[in-house]
């Protein structure tokens, strides 16, 4: 998508060069003609395209005539006839990312300069003061819900929360600071584990730009993304399956995923299809969990322990945090990472940050079982009561590391 909208305002740098000349003289009909058309004309995006990935385009606002789309921009109250400058129109053509791109900024300057030039001219011209018009219609076709969930800081919000956020189960082998050691080892060559260097350090728009030019991210249909089906073992991965099928990383993975591929291929028209995000935040804590003595009739069943800390009114409410995983039933036992949990809307959700422990003190693991594997008939399917299998307590320290990780017994059961 972003790849797209660098190709195309090359296009439209061009069809702009030769008239960017502002003439004292000119009349509003001409600056219109001359300046305004060719951006409704043009085949590609505009500027706000570098923020809102669907919904608004600067073509929006253009229509058939000067009059109509003046009278049209006027009732709307995006153009100031005292105070031109102050227009709501130009300020939505001035808003720039925190990293422009040079075409990003050029396109923006000339559209900033044309409709400038435009409605300065315009609100002089008496005819088009007393144009009127039926239309109120110019401006983006879609509901304002529509335009905020397609905002470019949106996605990424989702981005960062749903995949981001589990990165540290990739990192060793796709980020360049980490995955150097494997160059030699079974066979990989320096230009393999290049191929594979899709994870930008500490730069989660452009890991995803990677991820979408690498062509890891299918938006024709985003359940076949490589970026999950290898990780979640659905497809032959040089890593290995690094979570279950219908795990709480597999819905998140799945939730962007099909999120994005709505926004970058304008599928959202109205308030209603627009998903909810999860109503919980999540980070990988740096801790893990290992549950000992599990019946090796549990092989490769999905375990999710959810973990609840004793605090001064009880056991809490909700969970601090879960991990999910198969069971290794032949070694009768489970282990997972750790992601740090906390209700959207809680104070502990400004708390929790990537690789900050749980800390330490007394805390009860409730553990939950796919014994009918609904998770693998179902992706969607939450365990719930009915896959409560008994829970367990610890206290003390809990270190971060897997060597050793924190270890529990499973609830004896018959
Ligand atoms: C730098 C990023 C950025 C660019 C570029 C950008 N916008 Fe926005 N836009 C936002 C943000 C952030 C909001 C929401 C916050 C707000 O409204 O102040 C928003 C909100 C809007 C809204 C919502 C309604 C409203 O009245 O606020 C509209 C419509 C809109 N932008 C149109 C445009 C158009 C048209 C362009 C291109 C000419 C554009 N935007 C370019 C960031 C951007
Ligand atoms: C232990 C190392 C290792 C880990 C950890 C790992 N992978 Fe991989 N991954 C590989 C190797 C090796 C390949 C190349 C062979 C292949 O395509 O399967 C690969 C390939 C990929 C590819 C295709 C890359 C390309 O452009 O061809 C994607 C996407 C991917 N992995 C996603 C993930 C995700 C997401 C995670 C974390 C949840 C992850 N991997 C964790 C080793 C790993």
């Amino acid at each position: 998508m972003l790849k797209q909208f660098r190709f195309s305002v090359v296009l439209y740098g061009l069809l702009f060069c030769h008239s960017s000349s502002i003439l004292a003289d000119d009349s509003a009909l001409d600056l219109f003609k001359r300046r305004i058309t060719p951006i409704l004309r043009a085949p590609n995006a505009s500027s706000c395209t570098e923020c809102h990935l669907s919904g608004v385009d600067l073509r929006d606002y253009i229509g058939e005539t000067q009059e109509e789309t003046f009278a049209s921009l006027r009732l709307a109250g995006l153009i100031d006839m005292d105070n031109p400058d102050q227009s709501k129109l130009l300020r939505f053509i001035k808003r720039t990312p925190d990293k422009p791109t040079p075409i990003g900024e050029k396109v923006r300057k000339q559209e900033y300069e044309a409709f400038r030039a435009w409605i300065h001219a315009a609100v002089k011209d008496p005819k088009l003061a007393a144009a009127k018009t039926d239309n109120d219609q110019l401006g983006p076709a879609v509901p304002l819900e529509v335009i905020r969930h397609t905002r470019q800081d949106r996605v990424m919000q989702s981005f960062v929360e749903n995949i981001w956020s589990e990165m540290g189960r990739c990192v060793s082998c796709h980020s360049p600071e980490l995955n150097r050691k494997k160059i030699g080892r079974n066979g990989f060559t320096k230009e393999d584990v290049d191929a594979i260097s899709w994870v930008v350090p500490r730069d989660p728009a452009a890991t995803l730009q990677e991820l979408v030019d690498t062509g890891n991210i299918d938006t024709d249909d985003p359940d076949e993304s490589q970026v999950l089906t290898k990780p979640a073992g659905l497809e032959e991965h040089g890593g290995g399956p690094k979570f279950a099928v219908g795990s709480r990383t597999d819905k998140n993975f799945r939730r962007f995923l099909n999120d994005y591929a709505a926004v970058v291929s304008d599928k959202y028209k109205q308030t209603d299809q627009l998903p909810k995000a999860s109503d919980e935040l999540a980070v990988l804590s740096g801790q893990h969990l290992r549950i000992i003595d599990l019946p090796e009739r549990f092989h490769q069943k999905l375990l999710r322990a959810d973990i609840y800390r004793y605090t001064d009114a009880g056991w809490s409410e909700t969970r601090w945090a879960t991990a999910e995983n198969p069971i290794a039933g032949k070694r009768n036992m489970w282990q997972s990472m750790v992601m740090a949990t906390a209700p959207r809307d809680s104070k502990r959700a400004a708390k929790i940050k990537p690789n900050t422990p749980v800390p330490g003190g007394r805390y009860l693991v409730k553990i939950y079982i796919d014994r009918e594997d609904k998770t693998k008939k179902d992706r969607d399917y939450e365990l719930g009561e009915s896959e409560f299998y008994g829970q367990v307590e610890f206290r003390g320290e809990w270190k971060t590391g897997y060597q050793p990780p924190r270890i529990v017994h499973a609830p004896s059961r018959d």
